[in-house]
């Protein structure tokens, strides 16, 4: 059975003002045990808004949101929300409020009543995961590392209450090319480890073609393609119906396709796009 699942869900934004925006419009959307969703379109889609319907912090004006069978508008349920469905909003090193990593990374785990064993275990499972398991960082303060370094510590002091569902919100955004290569290897740790679910939305189509097993497009609030990332991304005039760019293998396929030569198999790693560049020059 999906861990998650959005029925015909409708948001509107300054609801009951002349500001009324409609955000989403009759969204439906499943999400399995152990899946990695991406959620891509343009800006003002509504992919934040959907993130933000995963842990209650928003709740739809028609429509349910469904968390492992549990209605988020039941007020008994959303109090536990939090611990079920990890939310890392958009740039989240804006919003640290502890003075040191440790205690930034284990406000979670407090919060659910763990010993201090317990709690130091699962601080120290959280940085690795994200690739900061240097003792010596839990006593800095978050603000005195780098960008990429605090995304990250941000991405860790969500997974410390391990979480089934992690909703992710442009987690690689503003982060530079290191930064972003160490965010996305921590995401591949994170899929390989069983069970948990992760929908994440994402302008960057390379990192959706590495990392998700389906996408999910959206425009003005619903969806408009669905399905497996190779069944998406060679979905040529819906991908630019939709404005989005490809990912870099799947466009030089399409360079090579249009130049006559046939790059089968629908690359999408840059080994595959490789493999049908090689092919490609053996035809000649
Ligand atoms: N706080 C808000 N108040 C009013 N309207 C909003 C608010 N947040 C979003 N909207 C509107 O709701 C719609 C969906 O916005 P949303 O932020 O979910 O899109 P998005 O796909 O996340 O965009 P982006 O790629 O720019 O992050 C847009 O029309 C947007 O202008
Ligand atoms: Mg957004």
């Amino acid at each position: 059975m999906p861990t998650v699942i959005l029925e015909e869900i409708w948001h509107y934004y300054s609801r009951g003002t002349p500001l009324k925006t409609l955000s989403l419009a009759g969204l439906n959307l499943k999400i399995s045990k152990g899946e990695f969703l991406a959620l891509v379109g343009p800006t003002g889609s509504g992919k934040s808004t959907v993130l933000q319907h995963l842990n209650g912090l928003l709740l739809p004006h028609r429509g349910r949101v469904l968390i492992n069978g549990k209605d988020t508008r039941d007020k008994r349920f959303r109090k536990s929300l939090w611990s079920l469905v990890g939310l890392v909003m958009q740039y989240p090193e804006r919003q640290f409020f502890e003075e040191t990593v440790f205690q930034e990374v284990s406000f979670g785990p407090r919060n659910l009543g763990l010993t201090d064993e317990e709690i130091e275990q699962r601080v120290n499972e959280a940085l690795s995961m994200v690739g900061l398991d240097r003792k010596n960082l839990w006593e800095v303060s978050p603000f005195a590392l780098s960008g990429g370094e605090q995304r990250r510590v941000a991405l860790a002091s969500v997974l410390s209450a391990k979480p089934g569902v992690l909703a992710l919100d442009e987690p690689t955004a503003g982060v530079d090319p290191a930064g972003r290569k160490k965010i996305n290897e921590a995401l591949a740790r994170l899929k390989a480890e069983q069970g948990v679910s992760i929908i994440m939305s994402s302008h960057n189509m390379d990192d959706v073609a590495k990392l998700a097993d389906r996408v999910v497009v959206l425009k003005e609030g619903s969806t408009i393609l669905e399905g497996g990332v190779r069944q998406v991304f060679y979905n040529y005039p819906l991908i630019e119906k939709a404005g989005l760019r490809l990912p870099f293998p799947a466009h030089m396929a399409q360079r090579l396709n249009e130049a006559g030569f046939s790059a089968g198999g629908r690359p999408l790693t840059m080994d595959e796009i490789e493999d049908s560049i090689s092919d490609v020059l053996s035809q000649r």
